[in-house]
């Protein structure tokens, strides 16, 4: 799976992005977390000891706040992902069976299951009047369904090639 929007994990990199969080705010492993993704897409595992470090705390006291956050991820995102509102508002307007139509279409296409991975449920993206909910490569989409999201992940796929 191509990561190439993130660059690759270089400790010396992170300690660069860590460093001025770490001078400035007290209690920082959640933003030293976020800079972290922010930058490399994803924490790799060598991370959590270099912020566990950083901050002068454990590393169990970093993973605990890695795996609070299900935002964290410790793998590179699929290139262009698609993750649908889980939430009650979207789930009263057809969000569960999107859900199953959108998992036939990747199960149908290991094209478009590899470009968008495994939907990672959210909740609640505040656009509930506008439900089904999704996110495609991080943009937010209202009355979804299968056909706008195969549409939605070939522009993100056009665009990302063209950056
Ligand atoms: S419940 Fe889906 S956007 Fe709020």
């Amino acid at each position: 799976m191509s990561t190439a929007r993130y660059p690759e994990w270089q400790a010396e990199a992170a300690e660069a992005l860590i460093a001025p969080i770490v001078a400035r705010e007290p209690g920082p492993v959640l933003l030293c977390l976020q800079a972290v993704q922010a930058h490399f897409g994803h924490v790799p595992g060598d991370a959590v000891g270099l912020i566990a470090d950083a901050c002068n705390v454990s590393r169990a006291d970093v993973h605990g706040v890695f795996t609070f956050y299900a935002d964290l991820r410790d793998t590179p995102p699929p290139a262009v992902p698609v993750r649908l509102c889980a939430a009650e508002a979207c789930q009263a307007v057809v969000g569960r069976q999107l859900k199953a139509e959108w998992a036939a279409a990747c199960g149908d296409d290991a094209q478009l299951a590899a470009l968008t991975g495994v939907d990672e449920p959210i909740f609640c993206l505040g656009n509930c009047a506008l439900g089904p909910a999704a996110l495609v490569d991080g943009e937010l989409m209202g009355c979804a369904d299968v056909a706008r999201l195969k549409a939605a992940v070939g522009q993100a796929q056009l665009a990302g090639e063209g950056a």
